[in-house]
């Protein structure tokens, strides 16, 4: 069984308001607010980096688990936003914190389910050889959306959470994880261009396409309510334990409406839900590990607490584990 060694988070230090957005395009703190309940978000700085943010979060990770890079055995990274194609992001990651030699992969394309997926592949590599795995969520979102598009830019901000999983000791352990994946969808949430089918190229730059999001708000909605909530109640029942015993879910954090509708289905009060989606916005595959240190470091989980990761993401890829500390 694969354990929780050390937590760790980073955000850029600056903070871009709902009115910041409202300077730049037709939108209001009103609109955002009450469509998304997000109030603020963090912006890269230029000399910030996917692999800064990384990094950052890592070594705090390291340090929780009282580690030092060289003691890491391999390096799974789930991002969206890599710091460049080739080579993967945890490639890059391995050489700046300074790791062995050891194998490294980047979960690409997973969209916000990939942090917690990510656990699902760590886990199993635990329970196949005794490693210790640096696990990362990392996204530099503000950097590539459309800064013109009202409808998606508003929404995302940049972060990343770090996990080390070991085969033993630490704070929690992780009792077992379900996730899924409906590739039919993948049209509704995806970039315009960027890859073999429609490669960055003088037309996608003329045409706008380069750094457009397709996204069909309300499909995203519906479907990201179904599959948390019904991933956090099916982990749930296969450790043998019911929802009412769960002290703390740790939700990707989209949006405000979809975190309540989730914690309503699964019949669970507020304050047995993290959210800052207020602070920070949407940081994709950031999102559930940069919570989950808050949480750990702020006291709101406590040791006896069972706590379920629940997260959803283009693809659509859907992914929920349940957490013993
Ligand atoms: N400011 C002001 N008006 C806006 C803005 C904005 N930033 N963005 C869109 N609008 C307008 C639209 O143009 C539309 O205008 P119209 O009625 O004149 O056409 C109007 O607001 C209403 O738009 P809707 O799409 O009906 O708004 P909705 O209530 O569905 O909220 C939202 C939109 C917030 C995107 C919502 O659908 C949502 O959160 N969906 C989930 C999407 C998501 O989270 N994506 C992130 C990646 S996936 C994930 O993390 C799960």
């Amino acid at each position: 069984m694969a354990h929780f060694l050390g937590f760790g988070g980073y955000v850029p230090e600056h903070i871009m308001t709902n009115d910041d957005w409202s300077q730049i395009l037709d939108t209001s703190d009103e609109w955002i607010t009450q469509r998304t309940g997000i109030k603020r978000r963090r912006v890269a700085a230029d000399d910030e980096s996917t692999l800064t943010l990384a990094a950052d979060a890592s070594a705090l990770a390291l340090k929780d688990a009282g580690l030092i890079p060289e003691d890491i055995d391999e390096i799974i990274l789930a991002t969206d936003t890599p710091e460049m194609y080739t080579p993967d992001t945890a490639a890059l990651l391995q050489d700046r914190l300074g790791c062995r030699n050891v194998p490294t992969y980047d979960l690409g394309g997973s969209g916000c389910a990939g942090f917690v997926q990510a656990l699902d592949v760590a886990r199993s590599r635990i329970a196949f050889e005794p490693k210790k795995i640096l696990v990362v969520g990392v996204e530099l979102l503000t950097r590539m959306v459309d800064w013109k598009d009202r409808a998606t830019a508003v929404l995302f901000g940049d972060g990343a959470g770090a996990v080390v999983l070991g085969p033993d000791g630490g704070r929690a352990r992780l009792l077992d994880v379900v996730s899924g994946t409906e590739g039919g969808y993948a049209g509704i949430l995806t970039l315009a261009s960027g890859g073999t089918r429609n490669p960055f190229n003088a037309k996608t730059l003329e045409s706008g396409e380069y750094n457009r999001v397709i996204m069909d708000g309300r499909r995203v909605f519906t479907e990201a309510v179904r599959r948390m909530s019904e991933a956090a109640a099916e982990v749930v029942e296969r450790i043998g334990r019911n929802v009412s015993d769960i002290a703390m879910v740790i939700p990707h954090q989209a949006n405000i409406r979809i975190i309540d509708a989730v914690r309503k289905r699964l019949g669970i009060d507020e304050d047995r839900v993290y959210v800052n989606v207020h602070e920070y916005g949407n940081t994709g595959s950031a999102t559930v590990p940069f919570a989950m240190w808050e949480a750990v470091r702020s006291n709101r989980i406590k040791e006896g607490d069972l706590v379920v990761l629940t997260a959803f993401g283009a693809g659509f890829h859907w992914a929920a584990a349940a957490v013993q500390f």
